[in-house]
């Protein structure tokens, strides 16, 4: 048995575990000449070094556009697609895969996008240390790794503790919007999202909604729906707190 954690108090084993799971598994991805080429040359430039501040979005962007993240971006095929449709808003992409992060630099060259910015980090870790308080106007989760194992539900990334921390960086009036493909996934951020009164479900049966036009389509959706998996889309809102009305 390991020592430490034999000594440890209950709490700090607990913060210790916490930390560990994570809702990814690094996988040795294999990255191309041009991946490599945006890795070192374009990140400089659309990249968010790793730092411990917090960001400001106004220097970040050179404008005071609204900002929105991207959680897990993958092949980051949505992400361009939606700051290309928005360019009156600013899109802040997070992914740890850096295959994604090559690709999603590629891309942002080629349609000479200036309103994506991308941070290659566990979004958990981002948000909490880099975004300030009611610093966004939204956050998208498209495909979230569904860990369908029961012993696996712990690394899904939408969690009431995960949720709450969204809940406080997404102002007022901001939305939250969350696709899945897995059944089980999209009851299970039903339940979570029940728990966190600061957000509201737009949808009028109060569960799925009719697919954002916002949202373009995404590589896992593809996949999805070639296996025969049916997408829900959850879209809520984050109402204003006490006193902010
Ligand atoms: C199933 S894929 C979906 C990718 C993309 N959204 C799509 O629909 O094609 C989930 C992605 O989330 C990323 N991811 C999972 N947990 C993350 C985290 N905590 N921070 C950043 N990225 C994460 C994974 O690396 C993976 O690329």
């Amino acid at each position: 048995m390991d020592k430490r954690a034999s000594r440890e108090p209950p709490d700090q084993k607990k913060a210790r575990h916490a930390r560990t799971v994570r809702s990814y598994v690094l996988r040795a991805g294999r990255v191309t000449e041009g991946q490599k080429r945006a890795l070192d040359e374009l990140f400089p430039r659309y990249g968010v070094e790793p730092g411990t501040g917090l960001i400001e979005f106004s220097i970040l962007f050179g404008n005071g556009h609204p900002v929105v993240m991207e959680i897990g971006f993958g092949n980051g095929e949505a992400t361009w697609r939606m700051a290309r449709a928005e360019p009156e808003r600013n899109f802040i992409g997070v992914e740890v895969h850096p295959p994604g992060v090559g690709r999603l630099l590629l891309k942002i060259e080629e349609h000479s996008l200036e309103n994506v910015r991308i941070a290659c980090q566990d979004a958990v870790e981002f948000l909490g240390t880099r975004v300030a308080d009611d610093a966004l106007e939204g956050v998208r989760i498209y495909f979230p790794d569904p860990w369908p194992k029961k012993r696996h539900h712990k690394r899904r990334i939408i969690q009431p503790e995960f949720v709450r921390l969204l809940s406080a960086k997404i102002k007022a009036g901001g939305l939250l919007h969350l696709a899945t493909d897995w059944a089980p996934y999209a009851e299970f951020m039903l339940e979570v999202m029940q728990s966190v009164p600061e957000f509201e479900n737009l949808s009028p049966t109060g569960q799925y909604v009719v697919r954002p036009g916002w949202r373009p389509p995404t590589k896992y959706e593809r996949r999805g729906e070639r296996l025969g998996h049916k997408v829900a889309d959850l879209v809520y809102r984050r109402t204003p707190q006490a006193g902010q009305e």
